[in-house]
């Protein structure tokens, strides 16, 4: 095993997070504030966003995980910066580990979801040769570059964005970078998540217009067929947060990992 296969497995480790199967189906990474009601509120990224290394690591780690990456046009538009390379410090050891723990060679295609077309045509994401733009039969998407990265659908939305990579592209593992309104809709019934690797702010205080909309709540969670297999609590600069990993039930109410 190399040696940076061997510090993300000990950084898992650290975690309560044992060996991630091959084939991680559909994840999702959030990032969400406990209210005093023991809500969850996702938390909208900016400049006043409380900061965790802990939760930058693990959606580093899911888009290293990833042959595919789904994001909305309102994600782009609110993040000129966003990069989904793998990056930073542990850049080189995620994309080592990617390569030889998981056998991806390839960098993940992106699919960028879109009823309006109002994209930010300049920004990194769009600009990939990897990224595709799904959206209506109707929907005017003016391209300046290259027409053959709309696709349209249907009935687009998260569900068939999943299934049109499924079937049409090959994808075996999943991240969804979405936000809440979009992503909503994979835990209205059991099946359509296999893994969530959920970060709680655990402070008393957010910092003004830093809370989103809701998250769904365990209760929600667990009827969408989850089940909580991991949690840490660790105390960072900017507080405290606990992190928390949810996977699918298999058939018979074991753990879908294998
Ligand atoms: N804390 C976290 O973990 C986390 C993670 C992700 C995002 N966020 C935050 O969430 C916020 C964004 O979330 P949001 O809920 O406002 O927006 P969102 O769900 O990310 O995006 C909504 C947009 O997605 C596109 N879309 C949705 N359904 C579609 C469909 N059926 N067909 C075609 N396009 C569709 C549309 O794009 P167009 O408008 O282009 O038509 C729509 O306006 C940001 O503040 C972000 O920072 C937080």
């Amino acid at each position: 095993m190399s040696s940076s296969v061997q510090r993300i497995e000990a950084r898992l480790q650290a975690l309560g997070i044992e060996a991630l199967p091959q084939d991680g189906g559909v994840l999702q990474s959030a990032a969400v504030w406990s209210t005093e009601a023991g809500q969850y509120q996702t938390l909208k990224i900016g400049e006043s966003t409380p900061r965790s290394p802990t939760d930058d690591f693990l959606l580093a780690l899911n888009r290293a995980r990833a042959d595919a990456m789904v994001t909305t046009g309102q994600i782009l538009r609110d993040e000129p910066a966003l990069c989904f390379e793998v990056g930073g410090n542990l850049g080189r050891d995620l994309s080592d580990w990617r390569k030889d723990a998981l056998g991806r060679s390839q960098a993940p295609w992106i699919v960028v979801l879109t009823r309006g077309g109002h994209l930010p045509w300049g920004h990194p994401v769009v600009a990939s040769d990897r990224t595709l733009i799904l959206t209506g039969q109707e929907a005017a998407v003016l391209e300046p570059a290259d027409s053959s990265k709309t696709i349209r659908r249907a009935a687009p939305g998260l569900i068939d964005a999943i299934a049109f990579l499924r079937t049409e592209k090959g994808c075996e593992t999943m991240l969804i970078e979405a936000g809440p309104s979009t992503s909503s809709v994979l835990y209205q019934t059991d099946d359509n998540v296999d893994e969530l690797m959920l970060s709680v702010y655990r402070e008393d205080r957010l910092p003004p217009g830093v809370g989103g909309r809701a998250f769904p709540s365990a209760a929600t969670l667990v009827s969408a067929g989850l089940h909580e297999v991991s949690s840490r609590s660790v105390q960072e600069a900017s507080g405290l947060w606990s992190f928390h990993r949810w996977v699918q039930r298999g058939p018979g109410g074991s753990e879908g990992e294998e």
